[in-house]
């Protein structure tokens, strides 16, 4: 029986302890309607079992346990082993294709493992003051709650690289389009300040990773950049000009990919006399989503489109101006219509319930000051940008962020599998720039 998704308060009258509650409640919601051997099987090596997802949260939260809680015992070394995902410095750990080798611990092990770690993490929460280093540890707590967000994102990721549309998700209809959105908007260069810059709400909860950090001046040249998504209309002309098959449009690596991968279309995208789409709702002629932003396609495919129809991608910076700033009043903002968080009534992100793209013009009330819709939630964005550290980057955690900072490319604006909560204008995501299994799309920019 599929659950309902709740919604997750950022008020400042939900305690510590109560978000801790409510965000390790919604990881156990998504994967309610899994079958019991759904959660060990692993489809890919960049997919991860849903069983390993719900013990590693866990064990992330047992690391502050074991560092900061006095007289801790590890619940079981072969735990730490298996639900360790890459950190060098908590010891040995299995390598991430061999997470679905494995039927121990099993999945009833898993969850009384997750149950005991919560009771360990609420019992110093009630009562942090007696705490030595209670400041250290909250922040740790914070951090390990914006990291079970970010495994939420992949278990859906996952869910549907597994299951698909076999999946029984608790969808709710898709809204129409209310407006229609064509054309770039024009955005004059200078100065601009990228980054995060402090809290600008009024939120104790506010939140960003040290990637994010600091902020700082760049300068930009004239530039315009598409008010909506690439649709699915868009990239079926490409396709049908043949884009697959043109080694012209494509980066020599991603050209490469083609071939070797026989791409001839983005993930999920079936040939069936007409080109087709499986998500989470079933199997549809992508013709009838030809309104919807195009998804799960790899940088190397975003570049190529954009190539294609004579613009490039944005940077970020660029990219983040679009999405903050308005050059009428000169004042910079949290988000695209201000500084409030998302709301179900402006943005596509995971408490909307719709497990999908939402069609182009959606969501008139999240447009920004140039006009362009949807820059938060539906799908992250590429940019050209690398994944490199800001000038004066400073790590606040080993491994975390700073240990990716190599041969990877920056994807902005969160999908419709992000947590309300865990977004913001200035996060960077990052992937590969073959990868696509993840909720990917893209807008287009160009010089003026
Ligand atoms: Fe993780």
């Amino acid at each position: 029986m599929a659950s309902t998704i709740r919604e997750i308060s950022r008020q400042d009258t939900v305690s510590i302890a109560e978000l801790y509650e409510q965000v390790r409640a919604r990881t156990m919601q998504i994967v309610a309607p899994l079958e019991i051997e759904d959660y060990v099987i692993q489809t890919a090596e960049f997919m991860s079992p849903a069983r390993w997802h719900i013990g590693h949260t866990s064990w992330f939260f047992e690391t502050v346990l074991q560092a900061h809680k006095p007289g801790y015992r590890v619940y079981s070394e072969d735990f730490l082993f298996y639900f360790n995902s890459y950190y060098e410095g908590f010891g040995e750990r299995i390598e991430r294709p061999k997470r679905g080798t494995k039927s121990r611990p099993t999945v009833k092990e898993t969850v009384a493992y997750r149950n005991y770690i919560d009771e360990q993490v609420l019992a110093i929460l009630q009562s942090p003051e007696r705490l030595p280093d209670v400041e250290t540890v909250l922040s740790l707590v914070r951090l390990g709650l914006e990291h079970e967000m970010q495994h939420q994102e992949l278990l859906v990721y996952d869910i549907k690289h597994l299951l698909c549309d076999q999946f029984d998700a608790p969808i709710k209809p898709l809204p129409n389009s209310a407006i229609q959105v064509e054309g770039m908007a024009e955005i004059e260069g200078g100065l601009f300040r990228l980054g995060y810059d402090g809290s600008r709400s009024n939120s104790s909860y506010e939140f960003a990773f040290d990637n994010e950090k600091p902020a700082h001046q760049v300068f930009l040249q004239d530039y315009a950049i598409d008010k909506a998504l690439v649709s699915n209309g868009d990239f079926l002309e490409f396709i049908n000009d043949g884009g697959y098959q043109n080694f012209r449009w494509w980066f020599s690596e991603g050209w490469e990919a083609v071939n070797h991968e026989q791409w001839r279309a983005p993930l999920y995208w079936e040939l069936h006399g007409e080109w087709m789409i499986r998500d989470f709702a079933g199997l549809q002629p992508a013709m009838s989503k030809k309104d919807e932003p195009v998804t799960h396609v790899s940088y190397f495919e975003a570049s190529a489109f954009a190539k294609w129809a004579g613009k490039r991608l944005p940077t970020e910076a660029e990219w983040e101006k679009a999405a903050c700033y308005d050059s009428r009043r000169n004042v910079r903002t949290a988000f695209p219509w201000g500084d409030t968080g998302p709301s179900s009534g402006n943005t596509n992100l995971f408490e909307n319930g719709f497990w999908s793209v939402a069609p182009i013009g959606a969501f008139p009330e999240g447009a920004n000051a140039y006009g362009c819709q949807q820059m938060i939630g539906d799908v992250w964005e590429w940019t050209t940008s690398d994944y490199v550290p800001y000038p004066g980057f400073k790590t606040e955690f080993d491994e975390y962020n700073d240990k990716w900072f190599v041969n990877q490319k920056v994807l902005r604006g969160g999908s419709f599998a992000t947590p309300q909560l865990h977004v913001r204008a200035t996060y960077r995501n990052f992937f590969h720039a073959h990868e696509r299994w993840m909720i990917s799309g893209f807008r287009c920019a160009k010089d003026l």
